[in-house]
């Protein structure tokens, strides 16, 4: 079965918290973290899915600054790492970003984060700066960047398959 990207919608919560709560445990986005994205910032919260079964998501707010966007969370589960579920999310999260005006989305990600940093990276992200402490004592983070305006990569599609 084909993988797909879709906008979330409140049904699919406690499937992405349980995925969340697998991945990260007691420092997981509890299930009302995700019904308060979905309330302020709708069509930031995208899933990735097989049929019913939920693969993974991605997690995006706007920044403080206008047309600048931070990526959260991009979670992929375990078994169905490897496969472009992660890639799929983030371009689709990309070109959701070109639409609604942003020019500048930024991320953070652990430097020892090979496979996510690899990732950002051949999609465009650049590393700024190396914030150490970023989350909490020893918790160093790149913080990295990608103009998503001048990138021609990114068209507009709503739906997208891997
Ligand atoms: C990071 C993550 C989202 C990637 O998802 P994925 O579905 O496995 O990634 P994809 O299969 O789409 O791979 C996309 C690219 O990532 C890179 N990549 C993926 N796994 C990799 C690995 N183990 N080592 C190095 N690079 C890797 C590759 O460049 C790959 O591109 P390619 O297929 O053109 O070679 C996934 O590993 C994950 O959920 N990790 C745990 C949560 C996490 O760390 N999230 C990021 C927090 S900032």
């Amino acid at each position: 079965m084909s993988v797909q990207i879709r906008a979330a919608d409140n049904a699919d919560i406690e499937k992405l918290a349980e995925l969340e709560k697998r991945q990260y445990n007691e420092h997981a986005y509890p299930a009302g973290l995700f019904y308060q994205a979905l309330s302020q910032w709708p069509g930031y919260l995208l899933l990735a899915h097989a049929g019913q079964r939920i693969l993974g998501y991605a997690l995006s707010s706007p920044a403080l600054e206008p047309e600048q966007s931070w990526l959260m969370s991009l979670l992929v589960c375990p078994s169905a790492r490897g496969s472009g579920t992660g890639k799929a999310l983030l371009q689709q999260s990309m070109r959701l970003q070109k639409q609604y005006g942003t020019e500048k989305y930024w991320l953070t990600v652990a430097p020892d984060n090979h496979a996510a940093v690899t990732l950002y990276q051949n999609q465009g992200f650049e590393v700024q700066q190396l914030q150490t402490d970023y989350l909490g004592p020893g918790q160093h983070r790149y913080l990295m960047c990608c103009s998503i305006q001048i990138n021609p990569a990114f068209q507009i599609n709503h739906r997208s398959t891997t």
